[in-house]
């Protein structure tokens, strides 16, 4: 097929990139030419693990440009462009509202897919919206939310779980049978429904998932007034297959540009429909307090006065670069308050960081967070903070306090080596 994907932010690109890896001919539009111009001289903006490979492998099926008329010629559209957070949890939706009608400007006939993540009714409003906009009788509405992680993307769109199609006109499920093809293929259930109930999954699944990171967030801190332990409790609970062990491992709060913001506004939706949640109103204000908490009990345990904190990671969570409501930063933020000095590093989220952060001092070199440091703080679950030489870093430190917010360090080594460990949950 012939398609266009607006938005070279993490779907898009992703996307793009893989649906030429599959053979179909993709044209990666984005009105930011800077991202454009990197990605026609080869160079990736982001960084996800894998893309660059599938990017050079695909080169002779995918093309990008800022121009909107390369939609004239194509069979489907896809939209994946960014729904940023509005007043009051509410999505917005100028972006998604722009990109459809430049679409439909050039082909009025276009069928659009829309992968950017919408609340339910989305879908149905900008129809009417395009409708009307352009005197037509119909436009070609299709909802395919995204289910992509950060940092696993590429291995998540080979092996998807499920692909989720939304369409309120049957005869346009044709269009993503044909367009996923040798998913189908391989035996991935396409899971064909109407435009709200499409929507609807995308948020409903994002919000259980963080409701469960809430929840095991809580027992962490009932743990540790009652002598149990975080990781066994969800473990022991994990192996009732009704239960399972994914998204419950406890840590500073979740954070990233999906969880809080699609949490908020599906909370939104309930007001706006004179409803309300209690239950995700719950986990958000769980999930505000967390960072507050975890550092309060931080700051009881070191001397009294101003002290250095050694910080390792930034990113809202491993194998990716960015920060967008990373529980790193509202960490540091709070330590701060308290007139904490940080010294950070994160193998490559630093400059991001530096930009929410910019009174952090962040090094290259993952030692110089201990030099004269009272205590470590590990925030993200980089794979490589377990294999550094915690020793060396002991040597260099005021004080040996070292606190592990991701519970992914060794606390036997690290107490025989001289540290005052505390992992949260035990
Ligand atoms: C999330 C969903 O997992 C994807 O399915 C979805 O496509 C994506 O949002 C989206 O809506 O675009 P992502 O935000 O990349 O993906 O990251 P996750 O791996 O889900 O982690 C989210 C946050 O929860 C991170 O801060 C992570 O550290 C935290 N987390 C996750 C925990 O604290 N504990 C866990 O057990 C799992």
């Amino acid at each position: 097929m012939k398609v266009v994907v607006v938005g070279a932010g993490y779907v898009g690109l992703v996307t793009g990139v893989m649906l030429a890896n599959s053979g179909h001919n993709i044209v990666c539009i984005d009105v930011d030419s800077g991202k454009i111009t990197k990605l026609l001289n080869g160079l990736i903006p982001i960084y996800e693990p894998g893309l660059e490979e599938f990017l050079f492998s695909s080169a002779s099926n995918l093309r990008f440009t800022t121009d909107y008329d390369a939609a004239r010629d194509a069979d489907i559209a896809i939209i994946a462009v960014g729904t940023p957070q509005g007043e009051d949890g509410a999505v917005n939706l100028s972006y998604l509202y722009k990109a459809a009608a430049q679409l439909l400007e050039v082909n009025t006939q276009l069928p659009l897919l829309i992968k950017s993540t919408v609340t339910p009714g989305t879908c149905a409003a900008l129809k009417e919206h395009l409708k009307e906009r352009f005197s037509l009788s119909d436009v070609a509405i299709i909802s395919n939310p995204e289910f992509l992680r950060e940092g696993s993307a590429v291995e998540d769109y080979i092996n998807p779980d499920r692909i989720v199609v939304g369409a309120d006109d049957k005869t346009l499920f044709e269009h993503t049978r044909i367009l996923y093809k040798d998913f189908i293929e391989r035996g991935v259930e396409v899971f064909e429904t109407n435009l709200a109930t499409a929507e609807l999954i995308k948020h409903a699944s994002n919000a259980l998932l963080a409701t469960r990171i809430a929840f095991i967030n809580e027992m962490a801190n009932l743990c540790e007034n009652v002598g149990a332990d975080v990781d066994a409790l969800a473990t022991g609970m994990g192996l009732d297959r009704r239960i399972g062990r994914n998204f419950l491992q406890a840590g500073p709060g979740f954070g990233g540009s999906c969880f809080p913001k699609d949490i908020a506004a599906l909370a939104y939706v309930f007001r706006s429909k004179g409803d309300k949640s209690l239950l995700l109103d719950a986990v958000i204000a769980s999930n505000n307090e967390r960072p507050i908490r975890l550092v309060q009990n931080i700051i009881k345990k070191l001397p009294l006065g101003i002290n250095t904190v050694g910080v390792l990671g930034l990113s809202f969570k491993a194998n990716t670069d960015d920060v967008r409501e990373s529980p790193a930063i509202a960490v540091i933020k709070a330590l701060q308050k308290f007139g904490m000095k940080i010294i950070a590093y994160d193998p490559v989220a630093g400059a991001n960081a530096l930009m929410l952060c910019p009174t952090i001092k962040i090094v290259d070199n993952p030692y110089e967070i201990a030099n004269n440091a009272s205590a470590i703080v590990v925030l993200t679950e980089w794979h490589e903070f377990k294999n550094l030489d915690y020793g060396m870093m002991l040597e260099r430190m005021m004080h040996n306090y070292i606190f592990d917010l991701r519970n992914m360090l060794d606390g036997d080594s690290l107490s025989n080596l001289g540290f005052v460990y505390t992992a949260i949950g035990k």
